[in-house]
């Protein structure tokens, strides 16, 4: 199976579902079945609470993205025009260098219990860590399921936090959560320790909960990109390759570009985790206070010139589940899922961070050549000819006329859209007389 397919974007949608499913062995009919009905009301409503209705989104696939040699055409879901376009033709620039090479720590998940109104902390932590075996096989009780699946607890630290005033303790139980995103089962262990730990630790038990900060649950992805694969029309792949360099010592240097930074970076990120049916919210937590973690918001990719090739590396926490959770009902998600290929979770948190870093990389060539509103105005037209009304073939053509214009807002895509409704009335009579 190759993920490369050119002219894609010029096939209509249907014939786009008709090649991802023979490419990727989905049934004949399952993305037309999936990518329309989405998520329907009554599950909705058995979903979340006081549900109006259901909210529609993009689904759409990022080609040519090639991790550790596998070929996979990647699901997104997003709104944003170029992210999918950019990510697809970044892919296809790393494919040149031999694709993403990348590696995922084992799922590991930190349950926490915090522990107050202890007297001696020194010693509740002894008393704790004499019982280490007893608490894991009490964290295990609580999940059975997952310990039948392989996962389950795996150790415990205890720290002391706070001044003398305030101090306070807190046990992270270690939790292997195998293929699922996890937060049910570690909240689960959490709570099913918890009393123990305090009736231990002589104190009272307060939170009880995950750490969205799942930094012993990394992917890190790296790609060489030849320069000539990053040339324009105007710049070669070498000046192209040091504007990135330096774009990426700019975000290194600077929290208020590395902000900007890590948002390009999870455009794509987000939109793989959407449409897996994953908990983007932790996701995103987990990536900026990693990002943080040295005490200065950092880049979490970096790009540096090597020889003649633009090397670069990406590493961030990634919890992402391919068993339970509430959105995996949602029958487009399994579809993605299915779609990936993948057979871990491992391997799906692999592939968001490539697209993550093959975002990135799109980012930064555009920022270090022609900047970024050539490309993404040209797409951002459809939406605003859209937003002024115009709908079949005017979408195109009120789009393109804004586009030379130079003036993509709503109000110039209605004048020009009444224009050339104008034109095809007077066409009309002309037909007719
Ligand atoms: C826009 O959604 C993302 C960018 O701003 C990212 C970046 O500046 O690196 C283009």
């Amino acid at each position: 199976m190759s993920s490369r397919i050119p002219g894609f974007f010029k096939l209509s949608v249907d014939e786009r579902r008709a090649v991802v499913e023979e490419r990727t062995g989905l049934p004949e009919g399952a993305l037309a079945a999936a990518g329309e009905r989405g998520l329907d009301v009554v599950t909705s409503d058995k979903t979340v609470e006081n549900v109006l209705g259901t909210y529609a989104l993009p689904f759409a696939a990022t080609l040519n993205v090639q991790v550790n040699g596998r070929e996979v055409i990647v699901p997104m879901v997003i709104e944003e025009p170029s992210v999918v376009a950019a990510a697809s033709n970044a892919a296809r620039m790393v494919r040149d260098g031999g694709g993403f090479v990348a590696e995922a720590d084992p799922p590991i998940v930190v349950a926490q219990i915090q522990l107050v109104d202890v007297e001696d902390a020194e010693s509740a932590s002894e008393r704790i860590l004499a019982r280490r075996d007893d608490i894991l096989a009490m964290a295990d009780a609580a999940v059975p399921g997952l310990v039948a699946r392989g996962g389950g607890a795996r150790d415990l630290v205890v720290r002391v936090l706070g001044e003398p005033s305030d101090r306070m303790m807190v046990v992270d139980v270690l939790v292997d959560c195998r293929d699922a995103m996890g937060a049910n089962l570690v909240n689960s262990i959490a709570e099913g320790v918890g009393d123990e730990l305090a009736l231990l630790a002589r104190g009272r038990c307060n939170f009880r909960i995950l750490s969205n900060l799942a930094d012993r649950r990394c992917v890190r992805v790296t790609c060489r990109v030849p320069f000539e694969a990053l040339a324009t029309e105007e710049l070669s792949g070498a000046d192209v390759a040091r504007g990135m360099e330096e774009g990426s010592r700019f975000a290194e240097l600077d929290p208020y570009r590395a902000c900007t930074h890590n948002k390009g970076i999870m455009n794509g990120i987000d939109a793989v985790v959407i449409a897996t049916g994953n908990d983007w919210r932790a996701v995103e937590a987990g990536a900026h206070a990693y990002a943080a973690r040295s005490g200065r918001y950092s880049p979490l990719a970096t790009w540096r010139r090597d020889g003649d090739h633009l090397v670069g590396k990406i590493e961030l926490p990634m919890a992402l589940g391919i068993v339970g959770g509430t959105l995996r009902v949602h029958p487009t998600a399994r579809l993605s899922l299915a779609m990936t290929g993948v057979t871990n979770a491992a391997e799906l948190g692999m592939i968001a961070a490539s697209v993550g870093l093959a975002a990135n990389l799109a980012a930064l060539r555009a920022l270090a050549s022609d900047g970024i509103q050539r490309g993404h105005m040209g797409l951002h037209a459809r939406s605003v000819a859209i937003a002024a009304g115009a709908t079949g073939d005017l979408v195109e053509r009120v789009a393109a006329r804004i586009c030379e214009l130079g003036d993509v807002t709503v109000d110039s895509a209605r004048a020009v859209l009444a224009e050339e409704q104008a034109r095809s009335d007077k066409d009309t009579i002309a037909v007719a007389e």
